[in-house]
């Protein structure tokens, strides 16, 4: 079977991550491009001089020329900047629309035949504007951000119950972004509700409530966090991640359900629109929403989420995008 192609459009702090776990994963070869002279080139470099050591066979190599990813099978998009300390996701929207503008074109143009998963930020209006700009069909293209709020909630739960982190499932819906669903009555440490568990832990039914309050809100901010800290970008190693295990799954064909930005045709009561659900990925990119049935609390925070996507998408086309 020939190999693969994964092209990186962002050079950056994700891009340098998601070069590395590809490489090393051989999930193919991998072309990393970048606006800036020489930052593809480089990182590229001492990536692919470290292959005899981590013992991987793929090429490794930088670009500022679109035409050389040609041929691309999946396309992650990490090009834009990342929020500053006190900056939402959504003052972000005209400087990486912009952006995403000309990477949609770039791509249209060079890789045609590529399943696109994007990152870059504000995640649910950029992947819309893709997806308009490229024309691609919907199921090849999607979001990544779902999995990375997932996994941030199941690592609270584990910190929290002392249990591995491989053991708890939980899925978050709806917009990347502080309208996001962490959902409590679907997270379970191998098929036992947490909820149980925390019960069990406190002895007392509203201190495991507000126990899981804590871990829900601080999921949603988890984000900022993490650019807090950091004081110049924001997280990379765990978005990174996120998206090369669904690069991974569709390149494999593993049909694993993955929370993903999703274009909806009428799952969820919604129509013609990108919305962080789970869905399966395969060989066919996003092949298929999985509907939970939500109850009125849930429904309704989700309308919320769903609300602040479709004033989201407003803005960007307000600003002629
Ligand atoms: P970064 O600033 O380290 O890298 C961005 C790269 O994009 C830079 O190398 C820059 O030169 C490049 N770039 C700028 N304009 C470009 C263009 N027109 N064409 C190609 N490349 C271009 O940023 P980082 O930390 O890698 O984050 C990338 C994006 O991902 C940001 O928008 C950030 O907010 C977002 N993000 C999304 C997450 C998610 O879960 N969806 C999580 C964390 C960050
Ligand atoms: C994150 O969730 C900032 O979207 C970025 O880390």
């Amino acid at each position: 079977m020939a190999r693969k192609k994964i092209a990186l459009i962002g050079s950056g702090q994700i891009g340098g991550v998601l070069a590395q776990l590809a490489a090393s994963k051989q999930l193919g070869d991998v072309i990393m491009f970048d606006i800036v002279e020489d930052l593809p080139q480089g990182k590229t470099l001492d990536i692919a001089e470290a292959s005899r050591i981590s013992g991987f066979d793929a090429k490794v190599t930088g670009t500022n020329d679109y035409k050389d990813i040609a041929g691309a099978d999946i396309v992650i998009i990490t090009a834009g900047i990342p929020r500053k300390p006190g900056m939402s996701r959504d003052d972000l929207l005209m400087t990486n629309a912009k952006i995403m503008k000309s990477v949609a074109e770039g791509i249209k143009a060079n890789a045609p035949n590529s399943t696109a998963i994007i990152i870059s930020n504000p995640l649910d209006a950029m992947v819309t504007l893709f997806q308009k700009v490229s024309g691609f069909q919907t199921n090849r293209v999607m979001g990544q951000a779902g999995m990375l709020d997932s996994s941030r909630f199941s690592s609270f739960i584990s910190w929290e119950l002392d249990v591995s982190v491989k053991d708890v499932n939980t899925m978050v819906l709806g917009g990347h972004g502080d309208t996001m669903v962490p959902l409590v009555r679907y997270a379970n440490v191998s098929g036992v509700p947490v909820m149980e568990l925390l019960e069990r832990k406190y002895n007392d039914k509203e201190k495991a409530k507000k126990v899981m309050d804590a871990m829900v809100e601080r999921t949603k901010k988890a984000g900022g966090e993490v650019v807090k800290l950091l004081k110049t970008g924001s997280a990379f190693y765990s978005p990174a991640a996120s998206a090369i295990a669904m690069a991974q799954s569709i390149i494999y064909d593993e049909k694993r359900v993955i929370a993903t930005c999703s274009y909806l045709n009428g799952e969820y009561g919604v129509n013609g629109f990108y919305l962080g659900v789970p869905a399966v990925l395969g060989e066919n990119g996003v092949e298929r929403v999985i509907e939970l049935s939500l109850d009125e609390n849930e429904k309704a925070a989700l309308d919320n989420s769903i609300e602040a996507g479709k004033n989201l998408i407003e803005a960007m086309e307000n600003l002629g995008f």
